[in-house]
């Protein structure tokens, strides 16, 4: 049986993975294009965020192992194979650099560092209020691998931290290192009272649009949004109005509607807008390969798979 590497990589990152993974699964056929591989051996696909339609014609298809955390875009093509197990990528240095994200832009909220390279840009030298940490509350939307990452580390900077979660059998596992609400009817609640929103919700038929004008009303005014998670959760018409009245200080947006943000999107210049190119925490093949292995060593030795995503749920 062999393993296909699909996705969208350049030549490079396809190079990288493909050492890290055959030397982490020696023995293991790996390929990254199916002219190197028989079709009808293909057993296992790593992909990561495949063009819709790559995994037609792997009859003998028995797991898809994707190598982002989020499956929105996995599970949006109407072709990817019904009953085979998708499992999603869970790595701790992932999860550590999104914490690392996290709390760079939190503290730069806090302590109004946007402020001070906006003023730099004018050659204007102004001392601004000194908040401490203590001062502000944060709600992070989504405790799950990344959500709680972010929380735990944003509460050891001695913020005060709320999380927001789904709730239900599926989470009730999971320790959570700050206090958490769950369920639609506690988010107007949380955001009203929060002065930092950072978003690390997965996009679902649930989530998708979550921040149009409504949501952002609820939020206290002059709060900032940190949206790691996904562009399709912000309705970008509505947070650049909620933003020009007032009722938003700054976004500080990782992901966009359109990727690559397209050149003269309002986004780009906007004084009180910070843009980051999808990069809050990238996979790295130096780590994530361990966990790809893992899973294949388990499929073939008939363990349970980890870190399976639930169809029904989106993530
Ligand atoms: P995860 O472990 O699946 O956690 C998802 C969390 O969201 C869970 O706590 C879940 O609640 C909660 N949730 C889901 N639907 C909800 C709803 N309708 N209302 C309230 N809470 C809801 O996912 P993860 O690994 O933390 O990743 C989260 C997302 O981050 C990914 O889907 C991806 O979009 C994004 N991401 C972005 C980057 C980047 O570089 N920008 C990198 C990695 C991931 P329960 O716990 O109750 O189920
Ligand atoms: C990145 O956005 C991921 O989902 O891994």
């Amino acid at each position: 049986m062999s393993i296909f590497l699909c996705g969208e990589l350049d030549a490079g990152e396809r190079q990288a993975w493909l050492q890290a993974l055959r030397a982490a699964l020696p023995g293991e056929c790996i390929e990254a294009s199916l002219e190197r591989l028989i079709s009808a051996d293909v057993d296992i696909a790593l992909v990561a965020n495949p063009p819709p339609g790559s995994l037609q014609g792997l009859p003998a298809l028995r797991l898809v192992q994707s190598l982002w955390a989020g499956v929105d875009r996995l599970l949006a093509d109407p072709t990817l194979p019904a009953g085979v197990p998708l499992a999603r990528m869970v790595d701790p240095a992932m999860s550590a650099a999104m914490a690392e994200t996290a709390l760079w832009a939190v503290l730069a909220l806090q302590r109004g560092f946007f402020s001070y390279a906006r003023q730099q840009a004018a050659g204007q030298w102004r001392a601004l209020p000194q908040r401490r940490a203590d001062e502000l509350q944060v709600v992070v939307l989504g405790l799950g691998e990344m959500g709680c990452a972010v929380a735990a580390r944003l509460a050891a900077q001695g913020l005060r931290v709320r999380g927001w979660r789904q709730g239900g059998s599926r989470s009730a596992d999971r320790a959570v290192p700050v206090p958490v609400d769950e369920g639609p009817d506690a988010l107007a609640p949380l955001l009203a009272g929060s002065d930092i929103v950072v978003n690390l919700l997965p996009l679902t038929p649930r989530t998708k649009g979550l921040f149009d004008a409504r949501t952002l009303a609820t939020m206290k005014p002059g709060a900032a949004l940190v949206n790691l998670a996904r562009g399709a959760h912000v309705v970008e018409a509505d947070l650049l109005a909620a933003l020009a009245s007032g009722q938003l200080s700054h976004a500080v947006l990782d992901v966009f509607q359109t990727e690559p943000l397209p050149p003269g999107h309002p986004f780009w210049a906007h004084p009180q807008v910070t843009v980051l190119p999808h990069a809050a925490a990238q996979t790295d093949p130096r780590s994530a390969a361990a966990v790809v292995a893992a899973n294949v060593r388990a499929l073939r030795a008939g363990q349970p798979l980890a870190h399976l995503v639930d169809r029904r749920r989106g993530y």
